[in-house]
């Protein structure tokens, strides 16, 4: 077995070396075919000037191919010019400057990893993020070789109506055969990971865009036929998207046209690729009968993410996969900043953080623990993770806070100015924002090479004599995989005191808030003139990706909870109040006493949220929604899983109790069956519905029959998820009608499908298991299609921790069955999955030995993926 947390085949940022060879111009044919399509490609090549090689070989990275023939100036190889791998195609010292010519062929309809030229449904697809591209013909698949393509597309007419490349559209021809032909040309220069070809029989919806200077773009959504109707959200969302780079960032879009095209097989959620982004449908299609509000808002946030990173990725790419967070988590910046001006800065902020320290603080305290900037990977694919996505944006969000808005943008500015058409790193980025400030980030940079979560304890003292308050950081890094210690962390922390009547203090600095800079291990900050002890509210906005460790009483919580006028932390005293709460009743119940009564004062503090309206309806549904349970098991040091499910109901139940007649007032109040989709409307519902969810736990027959009829009247899926969801939890005779009048309603509908399997994956109801089991063998189950796998493998790893982690290690054995399944299929979605294994030593020590089996059993598989590998082993090392 092996013990090092590396796999074999590492490899590591510190042996990067520039391409001996570069290609300034591709030509690409395609015969295209779903069982037999034939590459020909045409590669201008040449030495790279900046590499000292002497007599280099070209070697071309392919995978999955067959070779036809090759030849170099017109003159086809002899054997001994060239050696073939499974992995490579090797030419033995050619010269300074050459064209060279390979066809091959390719089989798209046996492709299940999704990665390359695949099929889905009846179109023929491409994905080549990160190294899809050698799947396709052999080339020097790495994103700092970027290359001019031209594209020719050749197929069967009626099979294959649409034939998509990057770029703008250059010529369309009839051929014999009933067979036609497209020709693509991208101008643009860019890595392979960029390219996409899609070719069916597909219907789109147009319309343009006038950008800043005038210039009007194409803008075409593809999907199939019947899914037409859907596309109107996809299409408003992409225009505000454009206006909004343009606006924030002084962004304009570059080609003719801008592409969507929607796929129902896709690994992940979306792709870049060169003025033709591939989606999978879940973040294109959306009506109001098929989709909730929270897929219209995911629908504008992915369509944006993929929009901005024609600037942040695409015009400035990356020079390895290491830097992937340079253009990951620029981007996730940005399209977090574009939800937030299109909604609520305040909701989006917290739902981000949410996510941050739910799931990447999980990640980040796991044996899968990577900084933003990783310096060694087995399986690239693997680090596409919250870290580098999510953790990645922070760092980001950092440099916004030191710098502010004004010269953030400078720095922006002059970062695409520098770098434009060229494949660049993390310090590139760094330096363009010192140069255009005058400023310095050199321990800043720690954030890229360092990984774990910093922990920054707070502690205050108040001066009356003097009317001084000072408040004492100190940081401190957990050891992670590889690294032990850490060198300290340049830490923004945003600050405000609140006076004992409520109000905010003014500061020496004329504001009410202020960013102090932690740079040592320890260091004392003071304030003056402050007349009586404040309350402080420590890291405002959340300023900083770490984990705050500040004791304050129930008062002063209860204090920030009402007045604090920093929507975040406002929010962050309810939760941190809660949660205190609940792992007090976590404590009761593991030592058989009685649990804890609420604090009155809290239970007033949430009264008067609940019954005096804000301006914000969506923020004070968020006010009033418990820490979830996911949230909890992250902060819970050794996870006690039935005591928390318990605890948790038994909190929201006193909640519900106490509140009784607020909740079914608020839900009265504010549930409107036939309302429609505008911001008033979204935020009603998701707030009528938080009162629905805390009147179902009170576990009367008559509430939930007012759950089954907003089920029964519900026009709009929100109103018809969120029904059903709280009706999954109840015994199978009860949920099971609901169901199956869901599954008759939307049979068909692959997206709402995808809900129904999830809800039931998720439900806490003992039989969850055998529910799982069966809905694999539903006709409609398919472990081909990543999002069917993901609605009820991945939920139930994931999203159902109860009975993932059920203390006979029925959910461990059944997930690692799945994990090995799935690997023969799509090693990419197995390796997700895998994920779920890693956080064992967080769990008691019976459980701990029933994950370590299954991890072991799977690693003694033969024949198993690099991608399944890497997880397995690294979350078995010490
Ligand atoms: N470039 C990625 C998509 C990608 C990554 C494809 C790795 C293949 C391999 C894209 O820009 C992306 O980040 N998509 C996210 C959604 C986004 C809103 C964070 C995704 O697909 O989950
Ligand atoms: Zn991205």
């Amino acid at each position: 077995m092996l013990m090092s947390n590396t796999t074999p085949n590492t490899i590591y940022l510190k042996d990067y070396t520039v391409p001996e060879f570069l290609i300034s111009h591709t030509t690409l044919h395609f015969d295209l075919d779903a069982n037999n399509t034939i590459v020909r490609s045409t590669l201008n090549v040449r030495r790279n000037p900046a590499c000292q090689k002497d007599h280099p070989d070209l070697v071309l990275m392919g995978e999955d191919l067959s070779l036809l023939s090759i030849q170099i100036d017109g003159t086809p190889l002899t054997a001994e010019q060239y050696t073939l791998t499974d992995e490579s195609l090797t030419i033995h010292q050619p010269r300074n400057e050459f064209v060279i010519e390979i066809s091959n062929s390719i089989i798209p309809s046996s492709n299940t990893a999704l990665s390359g030229l695949f099929e889905s449904n009846a179109m023929l697809c491409t994905q080549c993020e990160a190294e899809g591209f050698r799947r396709i013909t052999w080339f020097l698949d790495r994103p700092d070789v970027m290359s001019i393509y031209s594209v020719t597309i050749e197929a069967n007419k009626d099979k294959y109506p649409i034939l998509l490349s990057n770029g703008n559209r250059s010529e369309q021809r009839d051929l014999d055969n009933n067979k036609h032909a497209a020709s693509w040309h991208d101008p643009f220069p860019k890595p392979s990971y960029l390219f996409a070809l899609v070719a069916g029989d597909l219907a789109c919806l147009s319309d343009t865009f006038t950008t800043c200077s005038g210039r009007e773009i194409a803008l075409e959504i593809y999907v199939e036929e019947h899914d037409l109707d859907k596309t109107q959200h996809a299409m408003q969302s992409l225009k505000n998207a454009m206006r909004w780079d343009e606006e924030a960032f002084g962004r304009e879009y570059d080609l003719e046209l801008y592409m969507i095209v929607a796929v129902s097989h896709f690994n992940m959620g979306a792709m870049e690729n060169k003025g033709l982004n591939v989606f999978n449908t879940k973040f294109v299609l959306a009506s109001e009968t098929t989709a909730t509000d929270d897929d219209y808002k995911s629908i504008e946030a992915v369509i944006g993410h993929e929009y901005f990173h024609n600037w942040s990725g695409n015009r400035v790419t990356c020079r390895d996969w290491f830097q992937l967070s340079l253009k990951e988590g620029f981007t996730v910046f940005r399209d977090q900043q574009f939800t937030a001006y299109q909604t609520s800065d305040a909701v989006k902020r917290i739902k981000d953080v949410n996510m941050l320290r739910t799931h990447q603080f999980a990640e980040d305290a796991g044996p899968l623990a990577h900084p933003i900037r990783p310096d060694q990977y087995a399986e690239i694919n693997n680090f596409y993770t919250l870290t580098v996505y999510e953790k990645g944006a922070e760092v980001v969000r950092m440099l916004h806070t030191l710098l502010g808005e004004q010269n953030f943008r400078k720095g922006c500015d002059l970062y695409f100015d520098r770098h434009d058409g060229q494949a660049v790193t993390t310090e590139d980025f760094i330096k363009a924002l010192e140069d255009a400030n005058g400023v310095t980030f050199n321990q800043f940079k720690h954030w890229y090479n360092q990984a774990g979560t910093p922990i920054v304890s707070a502690t205050t003292q108040y001066d009356s004599k003097a009317s001084t308050y000072s408040i004492t950081l100190k940081q401190h890094c957990p050891a992670t995989p590889n690294q032990a210690t850490k060198e300290p962390f340049h830490i923004p922390v945003s600050i405000g005191l609140i006076g004992e009547n409520g109000d905010a203090i003014t500061l020496s600095n004329d504001k009410t808030t202020t960013v102090l800079e932690l740079l040592e291990p320890e260091q004392t900050f003071m304030f003056n003139d402050i007349n009586s002890e404040p309350t402080p509210s420590v890291l405002r906005g959340f300023s900083a990706p770490v984990r705050l460790k500040l004791k304050l009483s129930t008062e002063q919580q209860v204090q920030l909870f009402t007045h604090d006028s920093d929507t975040f932390n406002r929010w962050e005293a309810g939760q941190n109040c809660f949660t205190e709460v609940i792992f007090n009743t976590v404590k009761a119940i593991q030592n058989k006493q009685n649990p804890p009564t609420l604090p009155p004062t809290l239970i007033e503090a949430f009264r008067l949220v609940l019954q005096a309206p804000l301006n914000d309806l969506t923020y004070q549904t968020l006010l009033l929604n418990l820490p979830s349970k996911a949230y909890l098991i992250e902060q819970m040091p050794t996870l006690d899983i039935d005591a928390l499910y318990q605890a948790h109901h038994f909190v929201k139940h006193a909640l519900a109790r106490s509140l009784k007649d607020s909740w079914f007032t608020g839900y009265q109040q504010h549930h409107q069956a036939d309302a429609g989709i505008s911001s008033n409307d979204i935020a009603q519902r998701s707030f009528k519905n938080l009162c629905l969810s805390y009147l179902m736990a009170l576990d009367e027959k008559k509430l939930t029959g007012l759950c089954a009829q907003q089920f029964n009247g519900a026009k709009n899926m929100t109103d018809q998820v969120a029904a059903l969801s709280l009706l999954s939890h109840l015994d199978d005779e009860q949920s099971a009608p609901f169901f199956d009048a869901f599954y008759t309603q939307w049979k068909g509908e692959a997206l709402v499908i995808d809900k129904w399997f999830t809800l039931q994956a998720c439900t806490e109801k003992a039989s969850a298991l055998d529910s799982v089991k069966k809905l694999l063998k539903h006709p409609d189950f398919d472990m081909t299609t990543p999002n069917r796998v993901r609605s009820v493998i991945s939920a139930f790893a994931m999203a159902n921790p109860l009975h993932f982690n059920a203390a006979d290690g029925s959910g461990y054995e059944f997930i690692a069955d799945k994990i090995i399944e799935l690997d023969r299929i799509n090693p990419q979605i197995a390796a997700r999955v895998t994920n779920s294994l890693s956080r064992w030593r967080k769990l008691d020590a019976d459980r701990q030995q029933l994950v370590k089996q299954q991890l072991s059993r799977i690693q003694s598989q033969t024949a198993l993926s690099k991608d399944v590998l890497e997880i397995v082993t690294r979350s078995l090392a010490a």
